[in-house]
């Protein structure tokens, strides 16, 4: 068995492993023992009893992440049975709706700094942190066993590597790998960049917002804001949509979402798809002219010192919205910035709506689709939350 470190809690610090985060700060630790290397297993004890396993990094402000509240080996075997248990998780609450799901989302699948996301018969892997980074030839030994891939694509790009000690990685662990691969979700198809695109190619997490922004569509005259490939205003025109505008300031995005019409044999309308900043877009607009309006901008803020830029942003975007709708208009607005949480955001989309004129309802509150889990003892990685607003 590999040399575990021993981490010994402060005697005051009982609530770090009781309250059962996965997170154990630095300030409740006494003594570390045994230490080779950040990233490497541990043991964390309190009052000399072994309370938890997990990995360490003495560079982070998270001194130890928790892989299980009980002294384990954390070896291929116990990490088959996290794959394994996701997997089922998934693939029964999804029902075969769609052949790409989030097969791992971190903390809430118990595997904290490991992201997996499944695209057919590809796998795109991202680490975060330099525990995850020591246990990557034990998960891609599990997922080519249990999923036999074609091919497996790490892309550990996210910026708090950096806080870890560990430069970005992008490389193809397993197989061959290509630019590109077609998924289906719910009877439409769509090309996933995971050579280029955001996140590990697609947004995943917004399936079933997908879905419950198509039943409100038909007949509507609707603006996709921030649409990356369009798959929402492709959703809707799928659902008979009366007049749409897909926007968004990356060619790129622009390009595949056009792509995606054509590979469903939807034919676009010549204002179809518009380059433009939102900000500039919805200003240009008349106001009470839309029926529908999604907001899905990019995350706001990562870090605690541009929270308030990024509540100006929200409200501003929100405001100008409100006011493009007409009466008896949705509104469908979303935020990705987990610094930013759900009783925060409501609040600014209130003040938007007041500062709008506008009187409005929630009708319905949104989040991402299932295969995003969440653990009950954790809320950090509960980031995108958004809001469905009737406009009175
Ligand atoms: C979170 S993604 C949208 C995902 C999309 N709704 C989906 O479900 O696939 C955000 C998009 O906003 C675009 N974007 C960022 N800032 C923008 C701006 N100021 N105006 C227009 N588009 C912007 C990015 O290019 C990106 O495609």
């Amino acid at each position: 068995m590999t040399d575990y470190a021993e981490v010994h809690l402060k005697k005051n610090r009982k609530e770090a492993v009781e309250e059962k985060s996965p997170w154990i700060f630095s300030g409740a630790l006494h003594a570390v023992r045994n230490f080779d290397e950040d990233g490497q297993l541990c043991h964390v004890y309190l009052d000399d009893r072994i309370v938890a396993t997990g990995y360490i990094n003495t560079q982070t402000n998270i001194a130890v992440r928790v892989l299980e509240f009980a002294e384990v080996a954390i070896d291929r075997a116990f990490i088959r049975n996290r794959i394994e248990t996701s997997r089922a998780m998934k693939e029964t609450l999804l029902q075969g709706s769609s052949d790409a799901y989030r097969l791992i989302h971190a903390e809430g699948d118990l595997l904290p700094g490991l992201v997996v996301d499944k695209y057919g018969e590809y796998l795109v892997l991202q680490s975060s942190t330099a525990g995850m980074d020591l246990l990557l030839d034990d998960v891609v030994a599990v997922l080519v066993e249990v999923f036999r891939p074609k091919g497996i694509l790490e892309k550990s790009t996210s910026s708090s590597r950096r806080t870890e000690g560990r430069e970005e990685v992008r490389r193809v662990l397993h197989g061959e790998v290509p630019d590109e691969v077609v998924v289906s979700e719910h009877g439409l198809k769509y090309v996933v960049d995971l050579a280029g695109g955001q996140k590990t190619g697609f947004f995943l997490d917004q399936r079933e917002n997908r879905q419950i922004i198509a039943r409100h569509a038909a007949g509507r005259t609707a603006l996709n804001c921030y649409c990356y490939s369009a798959t929402m205003g492709l959703c809707m025109r799928k659902a008979g949509v009366g007049s749409l505008n897909n926007v968004d300031m990356s060619a790129g995005a622009l390009a595949l979402a056009a792509r995606n019409y054509t590979l469903n044999g939807i034919e676009p309308a010549e204002d179809e798809f518009q380059a433009a900043d939102v900000n500039d877009f919805l200003g240009g607009m008349p106001a009470d002219y839309y029926d529908l309006i999604i907001l899905d901008p990019p995350k706001f803020t990562a870090s605690k010192k541009t929270v308030n830029n990024a509540i100006k942003g929200y409200k501003h975007i929100n405001m100008m919205a409100l006011r493009k709708i007409k009466k008896g208009g949705l509104l469908f607005t979303f935020s990705c910035s987990g610094l930013v949480d759900a009783e925060l955001f409501r609040k600014i989309v209130f003040y938007a709506a007041k500062d709008a004129g506008r009187d409005v309802r929630i009708v319905r509150a949104l989040s991402a689709d299932v295969d995003h889990a969440l653990s009950v003892y954790h809320r950090e990685n509960e980031y995108l939350k958004g809001l469905m607003l009737y406009v009175v």
